[in-house]
């Protein structure tokens, strides 16, 4: 058996899957049914011409935002020009109320410092000492779920509790007390909130305004909000002397322009967007991925040979997740059909011209990744799986900026690599020894909340192979 099948195109086997996926309005939505539309799935309320066209002005009850799909100027608002533009408004409305004004939320200066304080934890060598951890985790994963033959489990949760016990033991290793399930549902119950607060925001509406779930995102929030302030006073307290961990690069940070220290509220917020932004992402490209996986079982056949070749048969080491290309091509593959962070809107700061089109300060910025990794101008056969696209020599012949799970410029995710070591080694440990069957007839309703969820998890019965 090839250990590297690389360039393999496994042959399909009958009538092409029907895929989840999102049906766009063909034309632009009136105000009141986009603004129904954005709180039930703000993806939905995107016309179709965003997976054909360069670009595109939507203008709602007096909003207007500049989408940009054509690679080249995505590439000017994220890198060139990244400078002319800060997090949008949206964006901050929705979630500094949970995170604060922390790295994924701050711009600016406040922003950098943050992001050289975390830097280090980020490196090559310190990602790879954290493979182990997502070994063992995947691995207790795995048992649980053989124990359990035919069983019917929700996938979603599955990956969502595996990528958690990992972003603890890594990223918070000896906090002590953190109930899992309970962070899970404050997460879940805080980001249904959201799709509520971005039509809020385009009806220019107070902050302060009710709507339905609001009264338990609020408690939803108050919960995490606590918990992360518990375990920064909790570090700051024991002493951070021997420690490399997050929790001691933050305590130890100094913000260069005023030498102020983070307080622990800061240090709270940046954790709280550690453990949300590093694990629900991950969770749901394997979600999405073992999604894909049963449809395609000559795929899930090629991980479990790269990953039988590679290892001799022997167990996962940490050597081997860099030595699966092809488990990494399923993984980015399905990171196109199913961004976990599905758009991305900026705010221009300044009047900018992007390639002749004027954008005034103050315009919104919406880069639909999710459309763009459909897009017919970029994308053969958008619709098709096919983990293919992301061998070496066609992602060489494609535009850097056609795909952006991890966004780009200077504010890529900072666990881009971290993300990837773990997503290739769990989804090799789980497809070597199991076999994953969605329920017969399930056809997932994608919901974004923030990330791209399926709205009723990932219902699935997993068999040994
Ligand atoms: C498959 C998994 C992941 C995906 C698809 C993903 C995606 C993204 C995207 C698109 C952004 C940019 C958002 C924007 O510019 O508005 C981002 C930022 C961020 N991500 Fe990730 N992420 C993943 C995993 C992780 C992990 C594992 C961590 C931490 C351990 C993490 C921590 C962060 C942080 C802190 C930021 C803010 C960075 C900054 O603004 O400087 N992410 N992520």
């Amino acid at each position: 058996m090839n250990a590297h099948p690389t360039h393999v195109r496994p042959a399909p086997e009958g009538p092409r899957p029907v895929l989840a996926r999102i049906t766009p309005p063909a034309q632009p939505l009136g105000p009141w049914r986009f603004l129904s539309t954005v709180v039930r799935n703000p993806l939905e309320a995107w016309p179709e011409t965003i997976y054909r066209e360069p670009v595109y002005t939507s203008t709602v009850l007096g909003n207007s935002s500049l989408f940009v799909m054509a690679p080249n100027l995505i590439r000017r608002v994220m890198v060139d020009e990244a400078d002319a533009f800060e997090k949008s408004e949206v964006l901050r409305r929705a979630l500094s109320p949970a995170l604060g004004d922390a790295i994924l939320t701050a711009d600016g200066g406040r922003w950098r410092w943050q992001r050289r304080a975390a830097a280090p934890i980020f490196r090559a060598e310190r990602i790879r000492s954290f493979v182990p951890a997502m070994i063992a985790a995947a691995e207790r994963t795995r048992d649980a779920l053989a124990a359990a033959p035919g069983v019917e489990v929700d996938i979603a949760q599955t990956m969502m509790r595996t990528t958690f016990e990992i972003i603890v033991e890594t990223m918070l290793p000896g906090a002590s007390g953190i109930d899992a399930a309970r962070v899970e549902r404050g997460i879940t119950d805080y980001l249904e909130s959201t799709s509520w607060v971005v039509a809020l925001t385009l009806l220019r509406a107070p902050a302060w305004l009710p709507f339905p779930g609001r009264a338990k995102a609020e408690r939803a929030k108050t919960y995490l909000r606590d918990e992360l302030l518990r375990l920064a006073a909790e570090g700051r307290r024991t002493g951070t002397e021997g420690r490399n961990d997050l929790l001691s690069l933050l305590l130890a940070a100094r913000d260069p322009e005023t030498g102020q220290a983070m307080d622990d509220r800061d240090v709270a917020d940046n954790l709280l967007t550690f453990v949300t932004a590093g694990h629900e992402t991950t969770a749901l490209a394997l979600t999405w991925a073992l999604y894909l996986l049963s449809h395609h079982p000559e795929s899930e056949a090629l991980i479990a040979a790269e990953v039988e070749a590679a290892t001799a048969g022997g167990p996962l080491a940490p050597e081997h997740v860099d030595a699966l290309p092809y488990t990494r091509q399923v993984i980015l593959e399905a990171m196109r059909l199913y961004p976990p962070v599905p758009v991305v809107v900026r705010a221009a700061l300044r009047d900018v011209d992007l390639d002749g089109i004027p954008v005034k300060a103050g315009t919104p910025i919406t880069i639909p990744i999710y459309a763009v990794h459909r897009h017919a101008a970029l994308w053969d056969e958008p619709e098709r799986f096919d983990p293919a696209r992301f061998a070496p020599e066609a992602a060489k012949a494609r535009d850097r900026y056609a795909y952006l799970p991890f966004a780009a410029g200077p504010r890529i995710c900072i666990g881009m690599g971290f993300a990837l070591s773990e997503a290739v080694a769990i989804l090799a440990v789980l497809v070597r020894s199991l076999r994953f069957s969605l329920r017969p007839g399930t056809l997932p309703v994608l919901k974004q909340r923030i990330t791209l969820r399926p709205s009723e998890g990932m219902p699935m019965r997993v068999s040994p192979r």
